[in-house]
């Protein structure tokens, strides 16, 4: 036993657990309540446990500071104890070497280009939403959800966006959690979308493409210089794009629609003033937060949240409770509104990884929002409404609406 706080009731379960299915926001409100720092008890972890941080201003104090908080020892509760030879993801790394991987990546998302892709989304959106039935009951996740940001991963990397069903299987197997599989069919499917995704860079090295990779294979750092990535290197960005931008924003889009669906008076004021479209995103990033938690891992002894920290002990970032939290968001934090402004949301995370891909998600869930407001004068809860469990992605696998 430690000295430090714990509260097995609140901070249980970690990991994947039915608990995520199904509305675990009460029990985020209790844990913010209880302390803002409390410690997760795990023989199992080769730290003994982990650091839970449910309110705001201490996500936001980690996340910030890289140096008392790394990245480097894994970003998921279940990487607690595991060494790496070498960084799986750019989220697994610190500046400096974060910050040359960063720069790489973040040139295919500055402004101009994300701004260039607003037609393509438009068209995909609008077939998809097109093929919507008006009066049945509809898989949102399938028909809108899932393929609209895998389509336009394809389309940014250069790869068949037809190919849209095997890359979401490919990108399921990458998340524990998010799909039933069992670990044979994972280690299966991520070989071979490894393979793909490798292919397809050896293939770029020799035939130029308007497209990503190619941009990858010719970055330039800050000082205008060639930052000549290795395969490796741009495999692990590649690879963390199929991951990271689409899980993420699929889930952006199907929950925040059974949000919606649940209630009546929100889709009536998007229709009155789509205007308002732009602040709903921000408030469905708040209400859905896809990405559940991210870990960090102390560098030395600190203080946090009236806590001790010890170096090496790591520390769970709930965003999910941190979006909740009456003291950034007001008494009325619980309350899903589609006018909230200000809306500090911590969706994207925030500090040296803050989601590289932030714009091009909100691009996509402004056009949703845009399409089906304007085309559909109600939308409800039609049948099942099947979530994840899962305490990485706050996923929905299938979601029965009826658009009228
Ligand atoms: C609703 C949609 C999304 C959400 C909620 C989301 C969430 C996040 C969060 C919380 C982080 C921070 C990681 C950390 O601090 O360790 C992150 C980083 C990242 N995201 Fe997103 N993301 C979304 C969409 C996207 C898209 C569309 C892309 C690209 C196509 C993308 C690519 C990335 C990458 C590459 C990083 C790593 C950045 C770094 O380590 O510097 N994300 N995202």
């Amino acid at each position: 036993m430690s000295d430090r706080p714990t509260a097995p009731e609140l901070t249980g379960p970690i990991f994947d657990d039915p608990f995520y299915a199904g509305d675990p926001f009460p029990h985020y409100a209790r844990l913010r309540a209880a302390a803002p720092l409390v410690w997760h008890e795990d023989p199992a972890m080769a730290t003994g446990g982990i650091w839970v941080a449910s309110r705001y201003a201490d996500v936001m104090a980690v996340s910030r500071d890289p140096d008392r908080f790394s990245s480097a020892k894994g970003i998921l509760a279940f990487e607690v104890g595991v060494e790496y030879p070498t960084p799986p993801t750019m989220m697994h790394m610190d500046p400096p070497e974060h910050t040359r991987l960063r720069q790489a990546t973040a040139t295919g998302f500055r402004p101009s280009r994300i701004r260039a892709l607003e037609p393509g989304v438009r068209e995909r959106v609008d077939r998809l939403v097109g093929a919507l039935p008006a009066g049945g009951s509809t898989d949102i996740v399938h028909g809108l959800a899932a393929p609209l940001p895998l389509m336009m991963i394809c389309s940014l990397l250069g790869l068949p966006e037809d190919d849209w069903p095997t890359f979401l299987e490919f990108s399921d197997a990458a998340i524990p959690g998010a799909a039933p599989l069992t670990n044979e069919r994972r280690a299966q499917l991520m070989a071979d979308s490894e393979r793909m995704q490798r292919e397809h860079i050896a293939r770029r090295r020799t035939e130029r493409g308007e497209d990503y990779v190619t941009d990858l294979i010719e970055a330039v750092g800050n000082d205008g210089e060639p930052l000549g990535l290795t395969d490796d290197e741009i495999f692990v960005i590649v690879n963390q794009l199929f991951i990271a931008g689409n899980e993420t924003t699929r889930n952006l889009i199907s929950g925040g629609m059974v949000a919606l669906a649940e209630r009546a008076d929100q889709w009536a004021l998007l229709r009155d003033d789509p205007s308002l479209i732009p602040t709903a995103v921000e408030e469905l990033l708040r209400w859905t937060t896809p990405v559940v938690a991210f870990m960090r891992t102390a560098t030395g002894d600190t203080d946090l949240g009236g806590e001790r920290i010890h170096a090496g002990d790591p520390v769970l970032l709930l965003y999910a409770s941190a979006n909740r939290d009456e003291a950034e968001f007001g008494p009325d934090a619980d309350r899903l509104d589609v006018t909230r402004r200000p809306n500090h949301h911590v969706a994207f995370g925030f500090g040296p990884h803050v989601c590289v891909g932030a714009a091009l998600a909100r691009l996509e869930g402004r056009v949703v929002l845009e399409a089906l407001t304007g085309r559909f004068a109600t939308v409800e809860v039609a049948g099942t409404v099947d979530r994840t469990p899962s305490g990485i992605i706050a996923g929905v696998h299938r979601a029965e609406l009826r658009f009228g």
